[in-house]
């Protein structure tokens, strides 16, 4: 079944004890808390950036299968100088959203250094999402979806194309992340997921709007 956020209550429905800690990380500007803000209240608000300070958190839950899944999630501040802060919130993270922005070569070619960063200080078994943002903006696109798709390919992890604006796969982007999270809890535990190093062998199963590993 294809999974969707929010949805009406039903008796089927069982809910989920554990709640899943998922932060969203990259660079300053890349539209972190306008991902959340749309799919939190589904609006879009023009022109309104001020840079994140610190961290903080909104709770929300995603309804997959018969599955309702909680998600904390969790809005850092891409500046530089908050970086040590971010770091702590890593370690008990159970996915994590990467955003780059496509008109932004800069905060594409930082992605590696984030994965780095990731690799360092969160748990092996993370799920983790590259999403590339602003997607609306396609006059300005500078980072082929291809290149996207390329380099998610070789860290092993999920990749989507997203418009915190028009809300284009922002839904889906978190429903995705639900699921491969309740796949992953029956899954072995401690088993490794997130490959730095080894690139090679990345089974992939391609649709419409992103991969899965
Ligand atoms: P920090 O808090 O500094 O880390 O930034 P952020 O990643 O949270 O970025 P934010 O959501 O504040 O967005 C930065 C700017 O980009 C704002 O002016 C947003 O309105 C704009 N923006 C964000 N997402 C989109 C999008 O999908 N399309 C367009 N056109 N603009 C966007």
């Amino acid at each position: 079944m294809e999974p969707h956020a929010g949805g009406s209550r039903s008796s089927a429905v069982q809910d989920e004890t554990v709640t899943h800690k998922t932060i969203l990380v990259g660079d300053s500007g890349v539209g972190k808390t306008s991902l959340l803000v749309q799919f939190d209240q589904g609006k879009f608000i023009p022109g309104s950036f001020s840079a994140t300070v610190g961290i903080g958190f909104t709770n929300k839950d995603v309804t997959v299968g018969d599955a309702r899944v909680k998600l904390q999630i969790w809005d850092t501040a891409g500046q530089e100088r908050f970086r040590s802060v971010t770091h702590a919130y890593y370690r008990d993270a159970h996915a994590l959203l990467l955003l780059y922005d496509i008109t932004s070569k800069s905060s594409f070619d930082n992605i590696r250094a984030w994965l780095t960063e990731i690799h360092e200080y969160a748990q092996s078994d993370v799920v983790i999402m590259l999403l590339g943002n602003k997607t609306d903006m396609a006059s300005g696109r500078v980072v082929k979806r291809e290149d996207g798709e390329k380099l998610a390919r070789e860290y092993g992890v999920i990749f989507m194309e997203t418009s915190a604006k028009t809300g284009i796969n922002v839904d889906l982007a978190f429903a995705t992340v639900a699921k491969e999270l309740i796949g992953r809890s029956s899954d072995l535990p401690h088993e490794p997921k997130f490959r730095i190093r080894d690139t090679a062998e990345v089974k992939k199963r391609e649709t419409e709007c992103c991969f899965f590993t």
